[in-house]
């Protein structure tokens, strides 16, 4: 049974040069407990549909067309108070820097124990308490003391923990992550990811991660969106978008990532980045396929209207005119 389902969501960003849209006929769907992650480069929207997803949105920005189902209920149309209530119950979101969600003059003990108190009715006592077995589950040593400490005497991966914990603390039905790992060292980031998929599978959270490394959502995503523009170019299970990428966008993004090809002895090309650019926002609401300046397989017709997505034998739909007779 589908938690989420996103439907041909459109979300416009007020410009001075008018509305455009940021993100235009999203559709995607994610299963309890499963992992889906989204992809793309900078600017393609992932940040801005997980917050439509919170009901987070910039002010200049609203929801123009469709619809956003969450566990029964229509977030689109969901009055604050219910979404605040939806957000601290249900949906957790976890960003990329934890020292800016942090507050600097409070243990991190204390912010756990809010959360809970807030959203759980638990007493301080009992919030405290759990507090010290929410930074064991997220694998900080010294829980018992660590409790006792501010953001500012912690590492970065340690913060990051805390907000794991934070996230968990109420027990969500979806963790949205967005680039949590960015902020921190590399043999951190792994253990950040791993520590994210072993709680994710055991308590049986869904998560929505959003990341650049392509090597983490291989490892952890069960399905896959790859954003371009605003818009899904290729969305499908893991296993297909990253072994039979059909869209030329995924295509380019995997070829990127070495290790991941089947054959990477193979690859002698010296293609490490997709040639040009993520078109302007404002050049979002275009009927064509965006990606056609980009594409080493333009052809008028990408120029002329913008692709549906079409089936793929291996299980993904690829918005790509190439798709169409496949
Ligand atoms: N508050 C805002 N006002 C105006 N434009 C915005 C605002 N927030 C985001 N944008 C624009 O919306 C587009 C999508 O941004 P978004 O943050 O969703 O991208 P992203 O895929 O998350 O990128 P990144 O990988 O860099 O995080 C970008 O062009 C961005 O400049
Ligand atoms: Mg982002």
């Amino acid at each position: 049974m589908s938690l989420l389902t996103v439907e041909n969501l459109r979300i416009e960003l007020a410009l001075r040069s008018g509305p455009a849209p940021v993100i235009d006929d999203l559709s995607l769907s994610l299963e309890a407990g499963k992992t889906l992650s989204f992809v793309g480069e900078s600017g393609c929207g992932k940040s801005m549909t997980a917050l439509a997803i919170m009901g987070l949105l910039p002010d200049v920005g609203r929801v123009a067309h469709g619809s956003i189902r969450f566990d029964g209920d229509e977030l689109t149309t969901l009055p604050d108070a219910r979404l605040r209530e939806i957000r601290g119950n249900d949906i957790s979101m976890i960003f990329q820097e934890p020292m800016t969600s942090l507050n600097p003059v409070y243990t991190v003990g204390e912010q756990i124990a809010e959360v809970l108190r807030r959203h759980k009715s638990m007493s301080q006592r009992d919030a405290l308490a759990r507090a010290v077995d929410l930074l064991d589950s997220v694998r900080i040593p010294n829980a018992k003391s660590r409790v006792s400490a501010y953001p500012h005497e912690m590492s970065g991966g340690q913060r990051q923990r805390v907000m794991i914990a934070m996230a968990l603390s109420c027990a969500p039905k979806l963790i949205i992550a967005d680039e949590p790992t960015t902020a921190l060292d590399v043999t951190v980031q792994a253990q950040i990811f791993e520590l994210l998929r072993d709680l994710a599978r055991d308590t049986g959270t869904a998560l929505i991660l959003i990341t650049h490394d392509m090597g983490a959502v291989a490892e952890m995503a069960d399905d896959v969106v790859v954003m371009y523009a605003g818009r899904a170019a290729e969305v499908g299970p893991v296993h297909a978008i990253l072994k039979d990428p059909r869209h030329p966008y995924t295509q380019g993004l995997i070829s990127c990532v070495p290790h991941l090809k089947a054959d990477p002895t193979a690859a002698r090309e010296e293609l490490t980045e997709i040639p040009g650019i993520v078109p302007p926002l404002s050049a979002f609401g275009t009927d064509s396929c965006l990606f056609a300046s980009r594409c080493a397989h333009v052809h008028d017709r990408c120029l002329e209207r913008r692709p549906p997505a079409f089936p793929c034998p291996a299980g993904q739909a690829a918005s790509c005119w190439l798709k169409e007779d496949t």
